[in-house]
């Protein structure tokens, strides 16, 4: 997702309501205003053409895009052109793609880790289910393991005749095309968005009416929502002329690159090869859509959309292009659901996060380069920049999920999400009253190790 950018909008909202000193308002032209703001010069979204005719019209990106890095582009200014070094996928140099030929088994486990982690694959529907264990036990293999029992699981494999070397193989490749150097967006977030994925396919609303074919889909763009993500957001892209700014007209960037990589994956697995060439462009559209479906920036179009369909009642599971859209909120809820998990993951994800923006921040700072917002450490907490993402952005999108899909798991990560903030607010004494002009608690800056961790779990 364009997790920066949305921040960024935390920060002009935030500014917006101070502004007003009064409540704040989701009204949508104000949003519009908003987007245009925090998006600058950058051309407006809806001049943008991404349809899918125009599928298959860039090359397989991965390789261009080791090229491109490799040559020194003599326009580029020397800084732009430096910072675009410091992001040239350096992985790649020592690339392990080579390996993915030979025939080493992706993860060669201690057998007593395998148990455990066999253990806690039966728990895979738990909302407390623990990523991070589960990435240890697997030797870092949490994306692949956990993927590939989903679709095992769920009879993927058997329903659209997949062969299981090339599952495997386009699953090891996925996992290795995240950055394990980024703090947040690396393979262990893609397979905590999956994971958080499958919670909602199982969902009543969800589990009787979807198909084989959109659960499949659902956790193929779980799984590669966020491939080959650099560790830095869109407007970071656009001001060091990265290429793939110019490629994506400023639009999407990085979400139009996660679908184009992972479609190149797909092909170049053969994974889907032996379906009808039609079958196989329509799934790489449809799994074009729902990654498309993460940015951030484009988050009240999709609300504005889902409340109509709310309040008419009229989202019918029996239609594939209702079922499609609920899919893509599915996806847009697993992907910024860090703040509704239990206290001690959640607070693990924050840091991440915090993390991968202050590291961007301090390479704009090195080359002079203005600092995003959210990015400058100096002036920024990890409790301050939860505290805005989750009053202006999680809060309305899980309210709607909620309203959707009235269940256990809804009000629980409800339950969850207004502990946690108030943790982060510090404000726990208050909760449930009040909580919800916290714009100017967040402004106090609150001192993170002084959390009362133990009586957010009571
Ligand atoms: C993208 O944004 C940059 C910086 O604002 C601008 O120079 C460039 O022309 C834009 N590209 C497109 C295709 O709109
Ligand atoms: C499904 O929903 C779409 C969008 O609301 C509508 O255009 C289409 O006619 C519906 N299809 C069926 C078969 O009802
Ligand atoms: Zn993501």
């Amino acid at each position: 997702m364009g997790v920066v950018l949305l921040w960024s909008l935390v920060v002009l909202l935030r500014w917006i309501s101070w502004k007003r000193r009064g409540a704040i308002s989701y009204d949508s032209s104000d949003q519009t205003a908003l987007y245009i703001r925090m998006l600058g010069d950058v051309r407006v979204r809806s001049c943008i053409s991404l349809e899918p005719e125009r599928r298959g019209s860039h090359p397989y990106l991965c390789v261009d895009f080791r090229i491109l890095h490799s040559r020194h582009d003599p326009a580029a200014p020397a800084s732009a052109y430096s910072v675009r070094r410091l992001l040239s996928f350096q992985r790649y140099l020592h690339s392990s793609r080579r390996l993915r030929c030979g025939s080493a088994p992706p993860h060669i486990l201690d057998d007593d880790y395998v148990g455990q982690a066999k253990c806690m694959l039966q728990r895979t529907g738990s909302w407390n289910f623990d990523i991070f264990l589960f990435d240890r036990l697997t030797n870092g293999n949490s994306l692949v393991t956990l993927t590939f029992h989903l679709f095992h699981h769920y009879g993927l494999i058997e329903l659209f005749q997949l062969d299981m070397v090339k599952l495997r193989r386009f699953l090891v490749m996925v996992q290795e095309d995240y950055h394990s150097q980024n703090p947040y967006h690396n393979a262990l977030h893609a397979a905590d968005v999956t994971q958080a994925m499958y919670c909602y396919l199982q969902e009543p609303k969800l589990s009787t009416s979807l198909s084989a074919c959109d659960i499949l889909l659902g956790l193929l763009a779980a799984a590669t929502h966020d491939l080959d993500h650099p560790g830095v957001n869109q407007p970071f892209l656009i001001k060091t002329n990265h290429h793939l700014a110019a490629l994506y007209k400023n639009t999407s960037v990085l979400e139009n690159h996660h679908w184009r990589s992972a479609v190149g994956l797909l092909r170049e697995s053969g994974l889907f090869s032996h379906l009808p060439a039609e079958d196989g462009l329509n799934m790489e559209k449809q799994l074009g859509s729902l990654i498309l479906a993460t940015d951030i920036s484009r988050q009240n179009e999709y609300l504005t959309k889902f409340r109509e369909h709310l309040e008419k009642d009229d989202l019918c599971m029996a239609n594939s292009s209702h079922r499609h859209f609920v899919l893509q909120m599915a996806l847009k809820c697993a992907d910024i659901c860090n703040p509704c998990r239990p206290w001690e993951l959640s607070k693990q994800w924050s840091e991440k996060v915090t993390e991968e923006f202050f590291h961007q921040g301090e390479i704009e700072k090195r080359h002079s380069l203005e600092v995003s917002p959210l990015c400058d450490s100096q002036t920024n907490t990890v409790g301050s920049i939860q505290t805005g993402f989750m009053t202006y952005v999680v809060e309305p999108l899980f309210a709607e999920w909620a309203r959707f899909s009235d269940t256990r798991l809804s009000r629980t990560m409800l339950g969850y999400l207004a502990l946690n903030k108030a943790g982060w607010s510090g404000a726990l004494q208050e909760l449930g009253g009040g909580l919800d002009e916290g714009t100017e608690a967040s402004a106090e800056e609150p001192d993170s190790t002084a959390l009362p961790q133990g009586s957010q779990r009571s």
